[in-house]
């Protein structure tokens, strides 16, 4: 049974009602959003477009597999840990032994960075980029070294290259880059690590993982299962909607897992592992929500096409945009509109981070930045 959810339904509110009777009716992935978009927002309840989140929320079969979990959450949880590690070698085509585990990807950057520091080590990463490494290393005392993005606003290896020292211990490549959601082309990248991960462990960061639609891309897991000296971190809090319920997985050689988790974790609470492993067998879900961000990245580039904004192509869930004013400025008028939207990332003050959240919000998006700025 096919039944769509009309405007007037989620208007009066009962689309919640509507699309809970569709998850239940129909086994379309597109059914299984009960959580309505966001086309009234208030102060309290506003469009989030700026964490990067999946506003989705999780599949329907990790959420009945999270609230099953309760029965048995007073056990330790050692099986499900290993059904999932399993799952997760699995779904790579790696040995389990390459797999780790953790609370978040945070758990591994974290690591990994404290590694650094016990060798002593610095940090080598470009900027702007995802801030955690660069705020781990500061507290630990590590050197960091900072390569700004090239001209194209793209991750720059030559220049990393060239600001290379024998003391690096630790390079972070977050791929898609956050919050310039560029890519590294695939050879550029192998090329890199060959050269580069006998001196320094290269951390490939690959949070955005699967909103990816590139063929210059490729996961560098290739380059784990080659036994380079890599860490491949992803995480669930993006596609899998787990940011708050907190799940991650690495990929690395068995002597680095080893090192960084002894035998195994233990810091993961049942249902998050319970969910997850509902949630990353759930194919047809990550399809719809694929399907939903093109759409987003649809709907805001034709405004920034028409209002001949620069914008970077988004190779994630989330665009960045030059909005000729700054961007504190332009957050600001959208919270009034209860549009939450990225916050600033110099040198870059004029742009704007936009996460793409859902179709419908973005088309509120749209309409009250023209009515604004148009
Ligand atoms: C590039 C990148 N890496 C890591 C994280 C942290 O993710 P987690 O929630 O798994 O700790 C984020 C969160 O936004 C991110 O953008």
């Amino acid at each position: 049974m096919t039944k769509t959810i009309t405007r007037r339904d989620w208007l009066t509110g009962s689309a919640t009602a509507a699309a809970a009777t569709l998850a239940l009716s129909g086994s379309k992935a597109a059914a299984q959003s009960f959580m309505a978009p966001n086309v009234n927002p208030t102060a309290e309840n506003p469009i989030r477009a700026h964490l990067n989140e999946n506003v989705y929320g999780q599949s329907l079969k990790a959420r009945k597999a999270i609230a099953d979990s309760a029965d048995a959450s007073h056990k330790y949880a050692f099986q499900t840990l290993f059904q999932l590690l399993g799952l997760m070698a699995k779904l790579e085509d790696i040995p389990q032994e390459y797999v780790g585990l953790g609370a978040g990807s945070t758990e591994f950057l974290e690591k990994a960075a404290v590694f650094n520091a016990l060798a002593g080590g610095d940090i080598l990463l470009p900027t702007p980029t995802y801030g955690d490494i660069a705020r781990f290393g500061r507290t630990l005392g590590s050197k960091l070294i900072e390569v700004p993005v090239s001209d194209d606003m793209a991750i720059n290896l030559d220049a990393i290259r060239a600001a290379m020292t024998k003391n690096v211990k630790l390079i972070y490549l977050c791929n898609p880059n956050n919050p310039i959601p560029t890519i590294i082309e695939k050879n550029a990248l192998i090329e890199f690590i060959n050269e580069y991960s006998d001196q320094a462990t290269v951390l490939i960061d690959e949070a955005y993982f699967e909103y990816v639609d590139n063929e210059n891309y490729e996961s560098m897991i290739g380059m784990v299962k080659e036994n380079k000296n890599v860490i491949v971190t992803r995480t669930a809090s993006k596609i899998h909607a787990f940011a708050g319920m907190r799940f991650g997985v690495c990929y690395a050689h068995p002597d680095i897992i080893k090192k960084m988790f002894g035998l195994f974790t233990n810091t993961l609470a049942l249902p998050a592992m319970r969910g997850a492993i509902a949630s990353y067998q759930d194919m047809e879900y990550q399809a719809f929500l694929r399907q939903k961000n093109k759409e987003c990245q649809t709907i805001v580039s034709n405004m920034l096409d028409e209002l001949n904004l620069e914008y970077v192509k988004s190779n994630a869930n989330f665009i960045f945009f030059n909005a000729g004013r700054p961007s504190k400025e332009v957050a600001e008028i959208m919270k009034k509109h209860h549009i939450l939207t990225g916050r600033e990332f110099a040198p870059f003050t004029n742009w704007v981070r936009l996460s793409l959240s859902k179709p419908e919000e973005m088309q509120y998006f749209v309409e009250k930045y023209k009515q604004d700025f148009g």
